[in-house]
């Protein structure tokens, strides 16, 4: 079937997560530009998606009339979402629809719909009818009156939760307790940083690469943006009537991730970080995998060589177990610390050609290891336990700058 060009899907931006200004994008040109874009990021909605595009509709048909558009994100939902939302198209000519087949995440969708936007204030609301439609206004005045961002917030006047258990309402203060840890320049800044409903002045996120992971986009745009002044609107969290949440144990873990990867890469850190032009991330999680190396070592040792167990020589099990810690630590590199290089490089001579280098580097760093003890010892501080603690530390940085440069290497030959 032929789709005419007014019905058609919307085409999936390519490349970096980067919302250009209006004036750069092709919309821009052909002078369309709307007041406000709002994007309903959609998964497996099928059964709201036709109330939300009513209902926001009929509310900013009678305070912004001709001057927004909805654009639907769905990211190939099995309930064919995007479909639904694309039929009604013709009786919603503001509503547009992007069917995302490659990439996945609430984030993400919302930014690729945000690239494809042509308003001057982008926003974000939930497709579930969880975020009260009626907010929308009050956010908009916000932004008019000179917020870079208008946030609805649970945690402020007039806000709230519907009927959450004590579990959820636990966990979600939580997080937040951690990322004020963590982050505190950015949670700091508002009373809901788990708010997904929100809008912000392209001009406030024009330029800036995000690089979201899972959930909360607004980490996202505090922390990356050039956010001034925010304003934050109450609002009580409905319940769901149809569908379900999306929301499992990942999600928490992808929070944590998202923290700690903004926490690297922005700030004083951050700049520090990129001056320097080192790997930070890939070689805290090189680190983390190399003390799970000493504990599989220490196992091993204590069942060969321990007079309560085998009981075998203890070179001949110093041995064994370190070759099988150092095979440990090449699983973990290879499937986590650089996932992104082995994934491009995954036939069986390849990875038996990074275990044969990563063991030499490892063996060659255990040589180091011993030199710089006994130098530092001799001449330096003469504490085994610190020259030992240095010994490692310069070994560690070794194994993973060689392992960077000549195991993991991005190698453009297929
Ligand atoms: N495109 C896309 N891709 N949409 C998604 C995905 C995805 O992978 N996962 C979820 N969504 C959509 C859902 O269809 C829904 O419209 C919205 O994102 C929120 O997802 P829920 O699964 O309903 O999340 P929730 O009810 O727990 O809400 C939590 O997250 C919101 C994030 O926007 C809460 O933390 C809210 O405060 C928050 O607003
Ligand atoms: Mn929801």
């Amino acid at each position: 079937m032929m789709d005419n060009k007014a019905n058609s899907l919307l085409t999936v931006p390519l490349g970096d997560l980067k919302v250009s200004d209006l004036a750069l994008t092709d919309a821009g040109v052909i002078s369309q530009n709307l007041l406000l874009s709002l994007v309903i990021p959609t998964y497996k909605e099928r059964d709201n998606i036709k109330n939300v595009v009513r209902i926001l509709s009929q509310l900013l048909d009678e305070s912004i009339p001709g001057e927004y558009e909805l654009i639907v994100v769905d990211d190939d939902s099995p309930d064919r979402t995007w479909e639904v939302a694309q039929s009604l198209t013709e009786q919603y000519p503001q509503l547009r629809v992007m069917r995302r087949q490659q990439e996945r995440g609430l984030s993400s969708a919302v930014i690729r719909g945000w690239q494809a936007a042509r308003g001057h204030v982008l926003g974000v609301i939930d497709g579930d009818l969880q975020h009260p439609p009626e907010v929308l206004t009050q956010l908009l005045f916000a932004i008019q009156q000179g917020a870079d961002l208008a946030v609805a917030s649970r945690h402020v006047e007039g806000g709230g939760v519907s009927s959450w258990s004590v579990v959820r309402r636990f966990l979600s203060r939580g997080a937040q307790v951690l990322g004020l840890v963590i982050l505190p320049g950015v949670l700091g800044r508002v009373s809901d940083p788990m708010s997904g409903y929100f809008m912000v002045c392209r001009n406030a996120i024009a330029g800036a690469t995000l690089n979201p992971v899972g959930y909360k986009i607004l980490l996202e745009v505090i922390g990356r943006g050039k956010v001034d002044k925010i304003a934050e609107v109450g609002y009580v969290f409905c319940e769901r009537k149809e569908g379900e949440s999306k929301v499992t144990w990942k999600q928490y873990v992808d929070y944590l991730h998202h923290l700690i990867r903004l926490r690297l890469s922005t700030g004083r850190l951050g700049k520090f970080t990129q001056q320097v032009n080192f790997p930070i991330g890939r070689f805290l999680r090189f680190g983390l995998v190399g003390l799970s190396g000493v504990f599989v070592d220490m196992a091993l040792l204590y069942l060969l060589s321990d007079p309560t167990t085998l009981a075998l020589p203890l070179t001949r099990s110093k041995i064994i177990a370190g070759e099988i810690a150092i095979f440990n630590n090449f699983l973990w590199n290879d499937a986590w610390t650089f996932a992104d290089i082995s994934m491009q490089q995954q036939e069986w001579r390849q990875r038996l050609k990074r275990f044969l280098k990563f063991n030499i580097i490892c063996l060659a760093g255990l040589v180091l290891n011993v030199l710089v003890l006994n130098l530092v010892f001799n001449f330096l501080v003469p504490n085994r336990y610190i020259a030992n603690l240095i010994a490692i530390a310069i070994a560690t940085i070794w194994n993973f700058w060689v392992n960077l440069k000549l195991s993991w290497r991005v190698t453009q030959v297929k």
